[in-house]
């Protein structure tokens, strides 16, 4: 009887080690787990989604400017919260760097996030960490896929505008740059392609792409492969004077929802930035486009993946690094 019951166990125990196993292998990377602060901070999955979820209440662009600001840790120098650094008289950090001053938001949804943590489970929860489940509470919020996020960050000690200006891609650049500058941090093609479709949600300033209404490269004319339909209302949403650079322009038509029309406007030649349609133009990226475009559950599953990619990038685990108490601010 007593070996009976052994045995049982013996078998509980291997369908637990291959159900943990067989979990998608983006769950678990490198030292990173999803289960990570399960004992140390229990709830923090909940802080996170109700603070994310009350500033979506109030204005729903907030996903949007969430998952930029993880892609702007993550893309200079590695995921290590350095976004969140504010300036000291001995460091220009990122926040001020070109791509980012009046650009980025969200800053104020982490610190209330990092608020809350610190009285439930302190000195606990990196930074780093907090910005990657808003990013995935952002995206699942706005309708689109939920993924497990692999948890473990720890804060860098230090933010560089100069990095963030090198290595930010910017959407008047080639998009072989934009390819370097993807490659050169562990990442693809694909993922170029893939994490371009978060343009499904949020806005991008007129200055942005303004030289594609009415002098594209010094023609005097608009960017030839614009739908003209869409290029007479980005013109009227962005007239052609210096006081209509920061008005709003929506990155695809269902701008409030994370769906996967972001592709469609790219073959029906109505991308918001030049990086986008070039996404079309080039045929090492154009087939994706097109499976997505029809695709919409391929477009999830591989947006989650490659999430998860990008929240790998240049992370410090283990004793490198530290627990900030305030985002802002080292310790
Ligand atoms: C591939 C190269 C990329 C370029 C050149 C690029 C460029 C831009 C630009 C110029 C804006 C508008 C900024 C402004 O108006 O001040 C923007 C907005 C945005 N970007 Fe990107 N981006 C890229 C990749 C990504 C990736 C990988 C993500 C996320 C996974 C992302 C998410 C967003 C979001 C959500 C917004 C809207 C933010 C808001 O409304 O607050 N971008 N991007």
């Amino acid at each position: 009887m007593a070996s009976k019951h052994f045995l049982l166990f013996q078998i509980t125990l291997i369908s637990l080690i291959l159900a943990v196993s067989s979990f998608p292998a983006y769950s678990q990377i490198g030292q990173l787990s999803p289960y990570y602060y399960d004992g140390s901070c229990p709830r923090l999955q909940w802080i996170v989604g109700s603070n994310v979820w009350a500033a979506f209440q109030k204005d729903t662009r907030i996903a949007a400017s969430l998952l930029r600001l993880h892609f702007h840790d993550c893309i200079v120098d590695g995921c290590e919260g350095s976004v969140l650094l504010d300036d000291t008289i001995d460091m220009k950090g990122e926040k001020n760097a070109l791509p980012n001053r009046n650009s980025l938001r969200g800053f104020e949804v982490i610190d209330a996030i990092k608020a809350d943590l610190e009285k439930f489970c302190p000195g606990t929860v990196s930074c780093t960490d907090i910005l990657t489940l808003a990013a995935r509470e952002a995206v699942y919020m706005s309708g689109g896929p939920y993924w497990a996020v692999p948890l473990g960050r720890k804060d860098g000690i230090t933010a560089s505008d100069k990095s963030a200006n090198e290595q930010i891609p910017s959407p008047i650049e080639p998009l072989d740059n934009i390819i370097a500058k993807f490659t050169s941090k562990g990442l693809e093609l694909k993922d170029v392609v893939v994490l371009s479709g978060g343009h499904t949600i949020g806005f991008a300033q007129c200055f942005t792409f303004k030289r594609r209404l009415f002098d594209f490269k010094g023609s005097g004319k608009p960017d030839p492969t614009l739908d003209t339909s869409f290029l007479s209302s980005l013109q009227s949403m962005c007239p052609n004077r210096d006081a209509s650079n920061t008005n709003l322009a929506p990155l695809d038509s269902t701008t409030d929802k994370f769906d996967n029309y972001y592709y469609a406007s790219l073959v029906n030649n109505s991308g918001l930035l030049e990086s986008d349609q070039a996404l079309i133009g080039d045929v090492r990226t154009a087939s994706l486009v097109n499976s997505y475009t029809i695709n919409p559950m391929l477009f999830y599953n591989d947006f989650a993946a490659s999430m998860v990619k990008l929240g790998n990038v240049g992370i410090l685990t283990g004793q490198s690094g530290q627990i900030r108490k305030q985002c802002g601010s080292v310790n």
